[in-house]
């Protein structure tokens, strides 16, 4: 299927590991223009080469931790440096927060920050122009933990607001030609994540959360996410205004 997004401008904010890498690398074999954005500059310079050498028409990084800076400041300085983009992915996420449920405002609201709120105040600032303009793509990866609402409560809660504020302000913005959705991964696993550990010293958690969570017995790979993204990311997806899609292996 061709996908058209030749020479699209795309953002992607959490792009130097996992999911978002995959998700880069999806974009440059389709000749984007890729802004990339993460804290680690070693791994952004290693993801350039790749995405280069992959058939990007252009890579650029910006090194920023979003949870210490000034959010809107940092995406208007984006917007000046490269234009409105055509495409922002929010890849930014995890559940690796506080799982204390009896913690107050500081952790709760960390979660909510680092899994919705701060890509909310960078779609604050790239959100008005794009609707002016009349179309583009807003893509969050969201959890399946979202609607199972298991596992860590603070992060579940965070990703199940994440994709309310999908569904009701995609729905304001369904007719404007600005299209805001979201994927909801199952378990993926790849070299470095929560899983990969577990996986390699064999480890009976493995069969035992695949057994009673994910019916397809084996956890997602990142491609298997990126592909569904790039496929949002298309004029393909022009009847998905505000769904938030699972990804999940039959997660249960
Ligand atoms: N992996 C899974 O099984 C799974 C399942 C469901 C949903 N998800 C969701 O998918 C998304 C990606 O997950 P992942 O497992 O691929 O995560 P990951 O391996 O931790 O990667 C997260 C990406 O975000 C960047 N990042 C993290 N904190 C940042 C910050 N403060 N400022 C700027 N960049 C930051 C990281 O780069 P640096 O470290 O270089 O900053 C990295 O590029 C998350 O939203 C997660 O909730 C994952």
């Amino acid at each position: 299927m061709e996908l058209g997004l030749k020479g699209r401008t795309v953002l992607v904010v959490g792009a130097s590991k996992g999911i978002g890498r995959s998700i880069v690398a999806g974009f440059a074999e389709e000749g984007c223009k890729i802004v990339a954005v993460a804290r680690s500059e070693a791994l952004l310079q290693e993801v350039k080469e790749e995405c280069l050498k992959k058939g990007a028409e252009s890579f650029d990084y910006e090194v920023q931790d979003l949870m210490e800076c000034d959010i809107k400041a940092f995406a208007g300085k984006l917007l000046e440096n490269y234009g409105l983009f055509d495409i922002v992915i929010h890849n930014v996420g995890g559940s690796l927060v506080s799982r204390d449920y009896f913690s107050g405002a500081e952790e709760w609201n960390y979660a909510l920050k680092f899994n919705a709120v701060a890509a909310i105040d960078m779609n604050s600032v790239f959100l008005p122009p794009m609707v002016k303009r009349g179309n583009g793509r807003v893509i969050h990866i969201s959890s399946i933990s979202a609607v199972m609402l298991r596992g860590n409560p603070l992060y579940a809660s965070a990703k199940a607001f994440l994709n309310a504020y999908v569904t009701t302000v995609g729905r304001q913005l369904a007719s404007t030609g600005v299209l805001l959705c979201s994927v909801m991964p199952g378990a993926v696993s790849f070299e470095g994540s929560y899983w990969d550990a577990y996986v390699k010293e064999g480890h009976p958690r493995v069969a035992d959360f695949l057994r009673h969570h994910q019916a397809i017995d084996r956890f997602g790979t990142p491609e298997e996410i990126a592909d569904v993204v790039l496929f949002l990311a298309s004029g393909k997806s022009s009847f998905m205004a505000a769904a938030n899609i699972p990804v999940d292996g039959a997660n249960m």
